[in-house]
This record gives C-alpha cells, sequence and structure tokens, in this order.
C-alpha cells in the first residue's frame, strides 16, 4: 500500500562562502532551519574551477551536532584531533558525530590541490538530541561500495541509502534520531 503525503516546502539554494573562502550554495541553515529539526543546515558545493574550493575548510570545532559529507566527485581530506584521517571519494559518505566537540580539518585532496578538476558534494548537518549532546565524537567513513542502494520494483529508481531505508534496503549507518537521508535517481515513467 502506498502512503501519500503533502510536499510542505521546497527551497533554492543561495549563493554563500564558508571555510577559506568556498563558494558553495546553501539551502538552509541557521534560522531558517527552525521548522527542519534535526537538520540544521544543507549546504552543496560544486565546481570546476579550483578557485572556488581550494582554500578549503582549515581547522575548525563543531559541537552538539553531526556533520554529514557526501561526495559526489573529486576527493576530500579529512583530519581530526582524535587522529583519524580519511581520504573522502566519489559516492562515499562520512557522517562525524561532533558530540561533546571535536576539531577538524576538510581540504581538497591531493589530486584537487595538485591539478584542479571538479568537486562536487553535499554537507548536511544533523542535530543531536539533548541526551545525546555530550556524547563521544566519533567518525564513520562509507566508501562508495559499502553505501547500500535500493532499486524500486519497476527497475527505474535507483536510490542510495545513507540512513533510514528505502524499498526494504535498510542504511548501513545507523542515527540518533530516526531519519532519512538518501539520494534519489528517478528515470521517466517511474512511479
Ligand atoms: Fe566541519
Amino acid at each position: 500500500m502506498s502512503t501519500y503525503r503533502t510536499l510542505l516546502d521546497s527551497r533554492v539554494g543561495q549563493p554563500a562562502a564558508d571555510g577559506d573562502g568556498v563558494r558553495l550554495t546553501r539551502v538552509f541553515g541557521g534560522a531558517d532551519a527552525r521548522q527542519l529539526d534535526p537538520f540544521l543546515m544543507l549546504d552543496e558545493f560544486g565546481s570546476d574551477e579550483a578557485a572556488d574550493y581550494i582554500g578549503g575548510f582549515p581547522s575548525h570545532p563543531h559541537r552538539g551536532f553531526e556533520t554529514v559529507t557526501y561526495m559526489l566527485e573529486g576527493r576530500m581530506l579529512h583530519e581530526d584531533h582524535l587522529g583519524n584521517r580519511g581520504l573522502l571519494g566519489p559516492g562515499g559518505v562520512q557522517w562525524m558525530t561532533a558530540g561533546a566537540g571535536i576539531v577538524h580539518s576538510e581540504m581538497p585532496g591531493p589530486s584537487l590541490q595538485r591539478d584542479g578538476g571538479r568537486a562536487h558534494g553535499f554537507q548536511i548537518w544533523v542535530n543531536l538530541p539533548a541526551k545525546n549532546k555530550r556524547t563521544a565524537p566519533g567518525y564513520q567513513y562509507l566508501p562508495k561500495a559499502d553505501i547500500p542502494v535500493a532499486t524500486s520494483p519497476d527497475g527505474l529508481i535507483e536510490v542510495t541509502v545513507i540512513a533510514g531505508a528505502a524499498f526494504g534496503v535498510r542504511a548501513a549507518i545507523g542515527t540518533h534520531t530516526p531519519i532519512w537521508l538518501q539520494d534519489w535517481r528517478v528515470k521517466p515513467g517511474a512511479s
């Protein structure tokens, strides 16, 4: 049986800059995210021009929520004060729990630094419930190959299941709040 719900809101992103001059599109963030709990912010970054991303996001702190980075093209190097270091590749997801506090940097990977090229991805901030705000910081990285993909019965929809479930396929990442975070690719004629 299908369940139909009404679309409550749709948003058009606005040009913004963050980190060391990274140009991005902010779909929501700050005061305009109050209706979207537990989501705090959604940014898309995507450019062929190294000048738009080369500054990256040098060392900075987070606390009390989670940062989720979904990379589509290019690579991003993550390093944090806990000693985690990872090169986030195309199709990979980094789910970082800031919890009680974390200091990290997110910089273009070595080949983008050297040769330029296209970088494209999303960063989504997910709030933590009050009881988990001071939880120990943590870091999970799932390369593309480890992220479940679901297909609709008609074969026309493919879903990368980052969090939650779709078409009976459950995500590999567990979340503090039950949420869906998915990349849907829908072909014409799909239902
Ligand atoms: Fe960050």
